[in-house]
């Protein structure tokens, strides 16, 4: 029996507590930012608001402070969106943890000054000296996890034998863990498939769409080489897998359906997702400063008729 801190209580956080306990751990998770996530984690029932169900009697909450940070865990599973990343990096290095930790959430994130883009990982390097990380990405949707519907995911470690041992901790016989080396890779192809699923999403019937699917991969085979992971990355859980679940359903295809139809981002967010984010904008912010000064546009034209639709606020072209 390991001990296990899941930092983030949303949907994913959540759900990952029910194969960590199904495993025979000890699993504790905490809630550093919304209040409505405290209440549900908090309440007698422990029902979960986002994923429509009862979390196990089992599962202990606490509330977040440096003094949780503080204790010994055997491991450490973040799943905040990626605005939270900074928060917990410096958190995380107050509090001098030396436990392994395991990234849910997806995203890349680019640095002005270095006019760079860091993975999530290399981030926490980079900026809160912290070492001990591996990554845990591909197709999983939490709702289904969390009901036990069979899943397939994919964890990283430069170190295979660190990757297998979180394996051991969270695998269960509905909860399949493949793992990894490239950990670049891995995580490049979780983060843009949010950008593919949204292009895919574009095509008004299914030959468009998979043709784009077709394209969407040459594209993410490029970027994920151009960032230095391995290109045979991008036919794995972390790519292909990811970009299926993603393109099927889910907010980014959504989007991407409503700007294949001719709308522009401004007026189907405001008209049909006023209240949802969407994962695939926010990187298409983050990421177009670089993407548009260094990057060769002529083997990604999808990635650019998207950033120039969003940021320019103009009618996407997918032909
Ligand atoms: N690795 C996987 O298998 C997998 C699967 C699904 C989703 N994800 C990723 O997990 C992450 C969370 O997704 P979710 O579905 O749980 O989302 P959610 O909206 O349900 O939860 C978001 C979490 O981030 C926290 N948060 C939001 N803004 C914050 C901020 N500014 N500072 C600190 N914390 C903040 C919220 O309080 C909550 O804990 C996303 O990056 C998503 O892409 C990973």
């Amino acid at each position: 029996m390991k001990k296990v801190l899941v930092i983030g209580g949303g949907a994913m956080g959540s759900a990952f507590t029910v194969p960590c306990l199904d495993n025979n751990n000890k699993v504790t998770i905490t809630e550093p930012y919304s209040k409505k996530f405290i209440r549900d984690l908090s309440s007698k029932n422990k029902f979960h608001s986002s994923l429509k169900i009862k979390l196990s009697k089992k599962l202990k909450f606490k509330k977040f402070s440096e003094n949780l940070l503080k204790e010994k865990f055997d491991l450490i599973a973040i799943a905040l969106s990626l605005s939270g990343i900074d928060f917990i990096g410096k958190q995380l290095k107050k509090a001098k943890v030396k436990a392994p930790i395991l990234i849910l959430t997806k995203g890349l994130k680019y640095e002005k000054k270095k006019n760079k883009i860091f993975t999530i990982s290399e981030q926490l390097k980079r900026n809160y000296n912290l070492m001990n990380i591996s990554v845990l990405k591909g197709p999983c949707l939490a709702k289904e996890l969390a009901r036990k519907n069979q899943t397939s995911v994919i964890v990283a470690n430069r170190n295979i034998k660190i990757a297998k041992q979180i394996g051991k901790i969270v695998s269960t016989k509905y909860y399949l863990i493949d793992f990894s080396t490239d950990v670049t890779g891995v995580e490049v192809c979780s983060a843009i498939k949010n950008i593919y699923s949204m292009l895919i999403g574009a095509g008004q019937n299914l030959n468009t769409s998979s043709s784009l699917f077709q394209r969407s991969i040459n594209e993410m085979k490029y970027l994920t080489r151009y960032f230095k992971g391995k290109e045979s990355t991008t036919l794995g859980l972390a790519g292909v897998g990811d970009l299926y679940v993603s393109a099927a359903g889910g907010r980014n295809s959504k989007m991407g359906n409503y700007l294949g139809k001719g709308y522009t981002f401004k007026n189907a967010k405001k008209k049909f997702m006023p209240n949802d984010t969407v994962e695939g904008e926010q990187l298409v912010r983050e990421i177009a400063p670089f993407i548009l000064r260094r990057m060769n546009k002529t083997r990604i034209p999808l990635m650019i008729n998207l950033i120039r639709a969003i940021l320019k606020n103009k009618k996407l072209k997918v032909n």
